[in-house]
């Protein structure tokens, strides 16, 4: 058994890894959290909620005391300063193991038309950008010493099915969009097996849904 740390437990991927972790496995669950309201029902047996800002180290810090893997699904234009704390954080208490959500996009990876329009939509590379907050953030985490998973999922969308594909860092970035529920399953698929995944930035998508806009309906 092994207890798993959610940073940003109340978002949406990380409620579909949460109600997998809980079907699948054994391990117990630390959700990290700014607004506990938004959590939805939490099981006192496997569950323990901590209330903090992952841009607070000292929070950090009290979170992650006993915990083996770390999980962020963490966002926002401050993203690039959360992953900073979450690294050193992890690197100070030993905690060898993150899988780092990230976005489509990071390495201008993604090709043709859909690659043109995801860039200028996601702000155009531009210096504060969602895109460059992220690929810096991203970089934190890679360029670290830790042994970290880095998802970029497509745009998102809340079907309902578990249809994925996978893209390694260097190759062209395949689809447009991926459910929330396939990223959250394939990120408890990962927790059960780390040692697959391991410094690996992968590209996450729906097949045969490329392109030149997002497929949101496929
Ligand atoms: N939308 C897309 O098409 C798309 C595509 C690819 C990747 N992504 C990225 O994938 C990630 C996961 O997506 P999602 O749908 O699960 O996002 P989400 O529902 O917005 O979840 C993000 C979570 O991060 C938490 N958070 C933000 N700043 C925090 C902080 N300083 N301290 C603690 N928690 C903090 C938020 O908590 P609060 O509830 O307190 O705000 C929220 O629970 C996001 O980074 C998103 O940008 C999105």
């Amino acid at each position: 058994m092994r207890n798993i740390l959610i940073l940003g437990a109340s978002g949406q991927v990380a409620a579909h890894a949460r109600r997998a972790l809980l079907a699948e496995t054994d391990n117990q669950l630390t959700l990290f959290v700014r607004h506990p309201e938004k959590l939805g029902a939490v099981d006192p047996l496997r569950e323990k909620v901590v209330v903090g800002d992952a841009l607070s180290l000292a929070d950090l810090f009290r979170a992650m005391a006993g915990v083996d893997l770390v999980y962020a699904n963490l966002g926002g234009e401050d993203i690039e300063f959360q992953s900073a704390n979450v690294v050193t954080a992890m690197l100070q208490l030993h905690i060898p193991r993150l899988i780092w959500i990230s976005t489509l996009g990071i390495y201008d990876e993604v090709p043709g038309e859909f690659g043109r329009y995801n860039k200028a939509y996601l702000g155009k590379g531009g210096d504060h950008s969602y895109l460059e907050t992220y690929r810096r953030a991203a970089l934190t985490v890679s360029e670290s010493d830790l042994d970290s998973t880095i998802l970029r999922p497509a745009w998102l969308t809340n079907r309902d099915d578990v249809d994925y594909e996978l893209t390694d860092k260097g190759e062209p970035f395949k689809g447009t969009v991926v459910s929330r529920r396939s990223v959250g399953e394939l990120v408890a698929r990962i927790i059960q097996n780390p040692d697959a995944y391991v410094d690996r930035s992968l590209g996450v998508s729906k097949p045969h849904t490329a392109g030149d806009r997002p497929r949101l309906y496929a």
